[in-house]
């Protein structure tokens, strides 16, 4: 025999009206069906033979369904079992399928009804089937649980436990998301300063005007607002760690100011007449690659040798793939457990879409893909369409869509090279070098 086999089903009734309209319908639509009127005979049937699915009666004379589902599920546990309950006997039905029923439905129902739960089942299972067992997170000796399985996030760890033996200036970078924030956090946390502050200013949260009090401090009436004395960022960090995040966004005087006071050792706050010794290490972030704002005049140079001292590039997740699958396991039972939820799995085709997205949001977008997806998940397993992730994002996502949909080359290739276009700022000439296409061919191939 050629061709799909049939899904052999199992129609139970003790109605056998009911039991031959359900066989011809079901017989119609190709399913293979055998009905029965007697719970005993069933069981002995679904015994002996095997059935895709059940379809039973909860009330009948012999046995009642509940008694049959437990005798059914001892007898073969992964056995799929529909229940067809009175109206009105809901609860009834709720606690069938926490007993181990995949699913009921109310009389009366249409036959369409009835076809959709079997088809439901038959899904039902086959994500089952494939959800990929998520390994269990190995706790990681760093104090805070952060994933680093991929080469390239093993290399940065290792710098990261170098640059906590030392005092040195570090400069993290990295794309938004990917974890500068933590891996400053680790540095502080295995260093000799651990039980020090660790002191956070983002300077794209500031607003300009109050970026250089906020690092230096102020004296009271330095300027009509400064009602008081206030400490700055070198000092409230003490002899901890003062991580100066997104310090790309600083506006060249403030910069001035800064190198002076790295340099010194020494600050002066706003207003006041005498210096402060700085004894605060420093850890610089940013998600601005600097050297392009060095070239251009918005960074100063000197402070970027000044800050540039030990060097910790964090790579995007996109060039890191082996870590999805931790970093998900991390993420998934975190959501799982702030939405009082029993721990979900993940179906592969999800997984598939998941390891192939480009991320530009990096790790944070991830676990955010992954807190809304537990949300809007009703099933045990995340599928495709609960991740709500952008289409044809990365030309691996658009390779795999173009596997399953069919897409033609030339259609994958037009939109790889918008994409690398729009990532240059429609820089065509940029973009024509990356593709290794002079810029007549990349206009062609635009037009398609
Ligand atoms: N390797 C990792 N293991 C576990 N969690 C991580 C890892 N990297 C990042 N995260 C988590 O991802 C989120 C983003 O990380 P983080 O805030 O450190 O990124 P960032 O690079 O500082 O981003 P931005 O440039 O926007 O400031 C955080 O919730 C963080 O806990
Ligand atoms: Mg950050």
């Amino acid at each position: 025999m050629t061709g799909q086999s049939k899904k052999k089903l199992l129609v139970l009734d003790d109605d056998a009206g009911v039991v031959d309209f359900l066989c011809e319908s079901l017989s119609e639509l190709g399913y293979d069906v055998t009905g029965l009127t007697a719970p005993r005979e069933a069981l002995l049937r679904i015994k002996t033979d095997s059935f895709d699915l059940v379809i039973t009666d909860v009330e009948m004379p012999q046995m009642r369904g509940t008694e049959l589902l437990s005798a059914i599920l001892g007898e073969k546990p992964s056995q799929l079992v529909l229940l067809i309950t009175a109206f009105g006997s809901i609860d009834l039905a709720v606690s069938t399928v926490q007993a181990g029923a995949c699913d009921f439905i109310a009389k009366p129902f249409k036959i369409e009804t009835l076809v959709s739960a079997i088809e439901r089942a038959f899904r039902d299972r086959q994500i089952r089937r494939e959800i990929v067992r998520l390994r269990k997170v190995s706790p990681l000796d760093a104090p805070e649980q952060i994933i680093a399985g991929s080469p390239a996030m093993r290399r940065v760890l290792a710098t990261a436990r170098k640059a906590a033996g030392t005092d040195s200036t570090t400069l993290i970078t990295g794309e938004t998301g990917t974890g500068k924030g933590v891996i400053a956090k680790l540095i502080h946390d295995s260093s000799a300063r651990r039980d020090r502050p660790f002191y956070q200013l983002n300077c794209a949260s500031v607003p300009p005007t109050l970026v250089e009090s906020e690092l230096f401090g102020v004296r009271r009436g330095a300027f009509t607002d400064a009602k008081e004395d206030r400490d700055g960022a070198f000092v409230a960090a003490g002899d901890g760690t003062f991580f100066l995040d997104e310090v790309g966004e600083l506006p060249l005087e403030i910069q001035a100011k800064l190198l002076h006071v790295l340099e010194n050792g020494r600050v002066r706050p706003l207003g006041g007449t005498s210096e402060v010794p700085i004894k605060a290490r420093l850890i610089a972030a940013t998600n601005r690659p600097l050297e392009p704002l060095v070239r251009e005049g918005n960074f100063r140079q000197d402070l970027y040798y000044r800050l540039n001292i030990i060097r910790i590039e964090v790579p995007p997740l996109r060039e890191r793939r082996e870590d999805i699958v931790h970093l998900l396991d991390l993420f998934l039972s975190r959501a799982c457990e702030r939405q009082s939820r029993s721990l979900i799995g993940v179906s592969a085709a999800a997984m598939r879409r998941l390891v192939a997205y480009h991320w530009p949001g990096n790790v944070r977008e991830l676990a955010n893909a992954v807190e809304r997806a537990v949300v809007l998940s009703d099933h045990d397993a995340l599928l495709p369409e609960d991740l709500d992730l952008p289409k044809n994002g990365g030309v691996e996502a658009l390779l795999a869509e173009g596997a399953d949909s069919h897409i033609p080359l030339e259609e994958i290739e037009r939109s790889y090279v918008r994409r690398v276009l729009e990532e240059h700022g429609g820089n065509k000439a940029g973009a024509a070098r990356i593709l290794g296409i002079n810029r007549r061919t990349l206009y062609r191939k635009l037009k398609g």
